[in-house]
C-alpha cells in the first residue's frame, strides 16, 4: 500500500454517521436476498473508506461509485443507495447525461454535501477556455452544488490547453477542490505539463486485471499524479465475474471476483469506481478492506494483464 493512504480515524462525527446509517437500513425490508441481519452486519463490516492524499493535499476516498448508464429514477435511487451504504466519492460526467439525477440521488440521500466527493467531467464538445467555465456552471447547477471536489478533462481531444487553463482558474476560485484529467497516456501528460501552471491531481483511466496500465501506472507513481480506474471490472466484459484465477484467489478469503479485482486495485495504490443498481452489489463491493491479497496472489492476478483495451470501440 501507498504510504499516504490513511484509514479514517473512528473520530465521533464518524461514528454518528455510521450509527445513523445503521439506523436507516434497519427501516429497510430484505432486498436482493440479503436478510436484513446480514445487510445490517454487511454495512458495520464496511467501516469508512481509506482516503489518500492527492498532491495538493486534498484528500479523497480510495473506493468510489461510479454512475455511467445509471440514469432518471435508477441514478436517483443508485446514488442515494450507494450513499446509505457508505460511499463517499460519486463519479459522474457530463456525457453521461445523468448529473441531474445524481444531484436528486445526494439530496435524497440526505448527507451533507461536505461530507461528499463529487466528480464530473469536461466532454470533448466543450473543450475550450470560455466553454469549459461554461460548462462546468452547468454541470455543477445539475448537481445542485457549488463546488466540485474533482473535475476532469474526459478525454484528450480539443483545446485541452485552453481547458487546461479555464480549469486552473476554476481552481484557483475554490470552485473546484481538485482538477485532473482522464485517458491521457503518458506523452500526453508529458504535452499538458509544457504549459500547466498546476499540475493535475489525478488520471482516470481504464484500468482492470485485464488491463493494468503498467507504463501509465509507473508513470503516474513518478510523477505524484493519482491513478483512478474507471471500469475495474471491465463492466463485465471477458467474463470477469467467472474468472478462475480470481475466483481461487476468493475462495481463500470467502470474497467474490468483484471484491478480488477491487483490493487488487486498492493494494497497488489505485482509487477504483465500480458501478452497480443492486444494493447487494454495492455492499459487496465497499466490503474490500478485511482482507489482504499475498504477494502470490498479486502474481497470479499480474498474470491475467493481457496489456489491451477491452473497449476498443471508444478508441
Ligand atoms: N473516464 C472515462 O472515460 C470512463 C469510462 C468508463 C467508465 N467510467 C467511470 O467508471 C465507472 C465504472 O465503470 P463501468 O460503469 O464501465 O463498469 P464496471 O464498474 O467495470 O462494471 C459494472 C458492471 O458490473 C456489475 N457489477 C457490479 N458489482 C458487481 C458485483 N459485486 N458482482 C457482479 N456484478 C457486479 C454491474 O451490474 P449490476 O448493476 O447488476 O450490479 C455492471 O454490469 C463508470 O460508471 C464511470 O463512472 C469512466
Amino acid at each position: 500500500m501507498e504510504k499516504k493512504n490513511k484509514p479514517d480515524g473512528m473520530k465521533r462525527r464518524n461514528f454518528l454517521q455510521k450509527t445513523s446509517v445503521f439506523a436507516a437500513t434497519a427501516m429497510f425490508l430484505p432486498i436482493n436476498g440479503l436478510d436484513l441481519l446480514s445487510l445490517n452486519t454487511a454495512i458495520i463490516q464496511t467501516s469508512s473508506i481509506p482516503n489518500v492524499t492527492l498532491n495538493n493535499g486534498i484528500q479523497m476516498p480510495m473506493l468510489g461509485f461510479g454512475t455511467n448508464t445509471l440514469r432518471g429514477a435508477i441514478g436517483v435511487q443508485s446514488v442515494a443507495d450507494a450513499i446509505l451504504v457508505g460511499y463517499r466519492l460519486i463519479d459522474t460526467a457530463h456525457i453521461y447525461g445523468n448529473e441531474e439525477s445524481v444531484g436528486e440521488g445526494i439530496k435524497q440521500s440526505g448527507i451533507n454535501r461536505k461530507e461528499l466527493f463529487v466528480t464530473s467531467k469536461l466532454w470533448v464538445d466543450d473543450s475550450g477556455y470560455e466553454s469549459t467555465k461554461k460548462a462546468f456552471e452547468t454541470s455543477i447547477s445539475k448537481l445542485g452544488t457549488d463546488y466540485l471536489d474533482l473535475y476532469l478533462i474526459h478525454r484528450p481531444r480539443g483545446d485541452v490547453k485552453g481547458t487546461w487553463k479555464a480549469m486552473e482558474e476554476l481552481y484557483q476560485e475554490g470552485k473546484i477542490k481538485a482538477i485532473g484529467v482522464s485517458n491521457f497516456d503518458p506523452k500526453q501528460l508529458d504535452e499538458l505539463m509544457t504549459y500547466a501552471k498546476i499540475k493535475p491531481m489525478v488520471n482516470q483511466i481504464e484500468t482492470h486485471v485485464f488491463f493494468q496500465q503498467g507504463d501509465s501506472y509507473k508513470y503516474l507513481k513518478k510523477s505524484d499524479i493519482q491513478m483512478e480506474a474507471w471500469s475495474p471490472f471491465a463492466a463485465g466484459r471477458n467474463d470477469i465475474f467467472n474468472n478462475k484465477t480470481l475466483a481461487d484467489i476468493g475462495k481463500k478469503y470467502g470474497k467474490n471476483n468483484a471484491q478480488v479485482s477491487l483490493r487488487w486495485n486498492y493494494q497497488r495504490g489505485i482509487i477504483a469506481i465500480p458501478r452497480s443498481k443492486q444494493k447487494a452489489h454495492m455492499i459487496e463491493n465497499i466490503n474490500i478492506f478485511d482482507f489482504e491479497l499475498n504477494e502470490s496472489d498479486m502474481k497470479a492476478i499480474a498474470k491475467l494483464d493481457l496489456n489491451v483495451t477491452q473497449f476498443p470501440e471508444w478508441e
